[in-house]
């Protein structure tokens, strides 16, 4: 299973080394909210500390136990947890006014997209709001996406190599199975079409959202996802 696989990757990782990109939740998003809010799949919790800034009650949820644990050792204002986004969480119903998603969607595959989306929605408060950073399709990772594909279901998804540049020099398929048997394949990441997230968040009404070519935090150029998704009042 492949969200099985990305888990255990990230549950290895070393903690204060996870690779982010810089973006932000913006400003004018930030100034709009007061109350609760959430960052899944918060990693070093860099989003959520920078939340915490602010006058709201900010929690931190990461399936990475040995991450969390370091979270905590820091005495911030967050409150960790390790729990998974895929699975139903402690919160109860309507607890969040923002939930914050940066580059954690990438690392879940359509086995957990219901679940996701279902407790996405079941923690949000009506009119909550849930910020989404996270790659999109990009034209740049065509050749990736067509050398995983004879392997995957998903046509959208990246092998990620345990060596550097190693993804430049396997160009065949054949190769792709050796590293496979090598295990120099260490995870699968999922690049998202708008109308996928969309679909997964269905119950939440998209508001905004623009494609900004970044480079990702392995260094490829990627396109982007940045979107505002609320929940609706009546919901
Ligand atoms: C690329 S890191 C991004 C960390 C952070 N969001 C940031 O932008 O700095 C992805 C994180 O998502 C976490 N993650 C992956 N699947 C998850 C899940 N199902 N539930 C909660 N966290 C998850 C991983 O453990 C990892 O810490």
């Amino acid at each position: 299973m492949l969200n099985d696989q990305n888990a255990e990757y990230w549950q290895n990782y070393k903690p204060g080394e996870i690779p982010s990109p810089t973006q932000e939740p913006p400003e004018e998003l930030l100034k709009s909210i007061s109350g609760r809010a959430l960052d899944i799949g918060t990693g070093d919790g860099k989003i959520a500390e920078k939340l915490a800034k602010r006058k709201l009650d900010v929690f931190g949820i990461d399936i990475a136990k040995n991450i969390i644990e370091a979270n905590i050792k820091r005495n911030s204002k967050v409150d960790y947890s390790v729990q998974d986004i895929t699975k139903r969480t402690t919160f109860p119903d309507n607890s969040f006014d923002l939930i914050t998603s940066r580059y954690t969607l990438t690392n879940i595959h359509q086995e957990s997209w219901e679940s996701l989306g279902e407790e996405v929605f079941r923690i949000l408060k009506p009119r909550g709001l849930f910020w989404v950073f996270e790659p999109l399709v990009s034209a740049s990772y065509s050749e990736r996406y067509r050398l995983s594909n004879y392997l995957l279901k998903d046509k959208n998804c990246v092998y990620v190599f345990s060596e550097k540049n190693l993804a430049e020099k396997i160009k065949k398929k054949e190769d792709l199975e050796d590293a496979i048997k090598q295990k120099k394949v260490i995870r699968i990441v999922k690049h998202y079409t708008r109308e996928e997230l969309e679909n997964i968040f269905k119950e939440l009404k998209l508001i905004q959202w623009r494609r900004a070519e970044v480079n990702s935090p392995s260094g490829f150029k990627i396109e982007t996802f940045e979107g505002v998704f609320q929940k609706q009042q009546n919901q």
